[in-house]
């Protein structure tokens, strides 16, 4: 018969020495396993007397029960350790910069956004924003578009079927101008802002996707201080800067927009072969973006006297900008999501001006 009260002093004497989850598991199958000591006493006591089994069973009895109580404190005091040290072990400092060999990529109309701010704001511009979903109003009505002009057709605009508040008509901004009556409504004058963002229109082919991006640029003045040529002038600074061409040949041809009078195009100029379009020299032109003076009765609108003050605006296309800077033939493909696409023509976190492929 075995000493049950030496048998627990070196138990609790293991358990106590015990210092990893491992360690504690070894005392308990040294004592409770099949081949345990405690198991064994168990079996032995078939081996007793009636009288002996019931005093032997019962010290065995209350030794378990302590042993198993010791057993769960020091268990759990040492899974605290193991947690504490593997959280320590993992720990991940999110402030520090990222690494040089990121994985991830900057999207290419992400970087035309970025460089795009970036010329605008070194002529005074700020970064203004509008809601995705618009109303009738600011898409249309108060830009001049007025009812049944042939320009809300052309949009094919998205109309949701939910209505906002007064039962107004609610749709996708077709274009980024409601974002100019916005600001006008809202900030002081003078202003001098950009607004990139999505837009959308019912129309899906390998030139158009329901949503796109444009940037709208708005600057509004007293009257002596804005006139066609700065806007001339902010338009080929931009282009040339963006595209990174001093000579880059660039005209504006007289056009309508119903927010503007009066109104342009702008053309770069380009050559066109097989392999695509070519920015720079060459013998053609090709349309980056709409522009004009502020129509007097947007300006009137917004509460603001077109006698006193004046102002320019201008929008394009930002997919367009990225296809042409950057040599992405589809316009599809931006929006589709294939890593190999996005590990070719994206950009690592901090390069300047050279897509991911050229840094590698
Ligand atoms: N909103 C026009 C469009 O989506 C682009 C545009 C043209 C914006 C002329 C302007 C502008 O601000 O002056 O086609």
């Amino acid at each position: 018969m075995i000493d049950v009260e030496i048998l627990e002093q070196e138990a609790l004497e293991a358990i106590q020495s015990a210092d990893t989850l491992n360690a504690i598991e070894a005392v308990r199958i040294d004592i409770m396993g099949k081949n345990g000591k405690l198991t064994a006493a168990m079996k032995n006591l078939a081996n007793l007397s009636v009288e002996e089994k019931k005093a032997e069973g019962q010290k065995l009895n209350t030794f378990r029960d302590r042993f198993n109580t010791q057993l769960q404190v020091k268990k759990n005091q040492l899974e605290a350790i193991e947690l504490e040290a593997q959280l320590k072990k993992e720990f991940i400092d999110v402030t520090l910069p990222v690494s040089a060999q990121a994985a991830g990529r900057i999207h290419p109309l992400t970087k035309v956004i970025e460089e795009a701010t970036d010329i605008f704001a070194q002529m005074g511009f700020s970064v203004a924003e509008g809601p995705d979903i618009e109303t009738d109003h600011y898409n249309f009505s108060i830009l001049n578009i007025l009812e049944n002009h042939p320009a809300r057709q052309m949009h094919d605009t998205f109309y949701l079927k939910q209505r906002g508040a007064d039962d107004v008509p609610l749709l996708l901004r077709t274009h980024t101008s409601p974002v100019q009556v916005r600001t006008m409504l809202s900030q002081e004058l003078p202003i001098r802002i950009i607004a990139p963002g999505k837009t959308y229109r019912c129309d899906s082919d390998q030139t158009h996707t329901p949503m796109f991006h444009q940037i709208e640029g708005l600057y509004v003045d007293r009257a002596e201080n804005v006139h066609m040529g700065h806007l001339k002038s902010c338009i080929e600074t931009f282009c040339r800067a963006f595209f990174e061409m001093s000579e880059l040949p660039i005209r504006f041809r007289p056009s309508f927009f119903p927010f503007t009078e009066p109104s342009a195009e702008v053309d770069i100029g380009c050559s066109r072969s097989k392999e695509g379009v070519h920015i720079g020299g060459g013998s053609d032109w090709l349309e980056i973006l709409g522009c004009g003076m502020v129509h007097p009765n947007v300006l009137r609108n917004c509460g603001i006297d077109p006698e006193e003050y004046q102002g320019f605006a201008f929008g394009m296309g930002i997919e367009r900008l990225a296809m042409l800077k950057y040599n992405i033939p589809d316009l599809r493909t931006f929006f589709e999501g294939h890593l190999q696409w996005i590990k070719h023509y994206g950009f690592l976190p901090f390069s300047v001006n050279c897509n991911a492929n050229e840094d590698a």
